[in-house]
């Protein structure tokens, strides 16, 4: 799925009423489906470092084996995954078995406690403030960022550089960081995060602009 359908489906999903805001996603689609396939172990060991498997859940449940391989394949070209050649067949084979069009060629083994619990996606409680650290480890902003060295993301000490001086700065991070994109400091995007609110994002922004 591209940028633009992946931002409908997204603010199809929370847009709806204003308490949607609080929503956040499922532990369930933040780890990806045990399985016994060898793909399993490999998907775990290389593609968490920078989303969860929420985007391989909201693929449909229709895509050919065709459609992973080209999925893969982009992870690693242009975005930049580590991934071993030799190890990306039998990723594509976990995938089209768990999420896609050969569903039912093999059996997903049942969750395990440790695979049920993904990295602190828990919100804080409803109302209570959440604090810059929590919300970056939550939505694995650290995963693309770092605040003095560019990683998939630029540096925060530069994004902060870029908008010193400018009066709406908070403002527009908060726009930045709610729709994502690309083209402002280059090619890769930045995913879209219609999950997190006015506060939150406020939080965030803030908390950039000060490194
Ligand atoms: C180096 C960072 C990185 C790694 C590692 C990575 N991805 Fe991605 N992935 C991205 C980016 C960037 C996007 C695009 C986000 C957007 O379009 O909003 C993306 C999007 C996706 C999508 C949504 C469909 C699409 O084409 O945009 C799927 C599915 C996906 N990744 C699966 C995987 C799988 C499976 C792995 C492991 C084999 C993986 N990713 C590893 C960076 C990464
Ligand atoms: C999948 C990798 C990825 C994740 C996860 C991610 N970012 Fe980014 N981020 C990027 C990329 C790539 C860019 C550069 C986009 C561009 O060139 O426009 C970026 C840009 C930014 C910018 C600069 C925007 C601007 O207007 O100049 C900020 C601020 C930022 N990210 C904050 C965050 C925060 C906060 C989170 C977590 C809520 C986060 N990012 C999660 C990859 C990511």
């Amino acid at each position: 799925m591209n940028m633009k359908t992946l931002i409908a489906a997204a603010l199809a999903a929370f847009a709806l009423p204003a308490m949607a805001l609080e929503v956040t996603l499922p532990a369930e689609t933040a780890a990806y489906r045990p399985s016994d396939l060898p793909g399993y172990r490999l998907v775990q060991q290389n593609c968490m470092t920078c989303h969860s498997a929420q985007y391989v859940e909201t693929q449909p449940q229709t895509s050919p084996r065709a459609y992973w391989d080209a999925t893969v394949k982009k992870m690693k070209k242009p975005f930049g995954a580590p991934l071993r050649d030799e190890d990306m067949p039998a990723i594509v084979d976990y995938l089209v078995k768990t999420y896609g069009a050969e569903r039912g060629s093999a059996t997903p083994v049942a969750a395990t406690p440790a695979a049920a619990a993904p990295a602190a996606a828990a919100p804080a409680a409803n109302g209570a403030a959440r604090t810059a650290d929590a919300l970056l480890g939550a939505n694995q902003c650290s995963a693309c960022h770092a605040v003095d060295k560019k990683v998939v993301g630029p540096a925060f000490h530069d994004v902060a550089a870029k908008y010193a001086g400018n009066a709406d700065a908070t403002g527009k991070l908060m726009q930045s960081i709610r729709s994502g994109g690309s083209g402002k400091w280059g090619q890769v995007p930045m995913p879209a995060f219609p999950q997190l609110d006015d506060e939150d994002l406020k939080t965030l922004a803030t908390w950039v602009l000060s490194r």
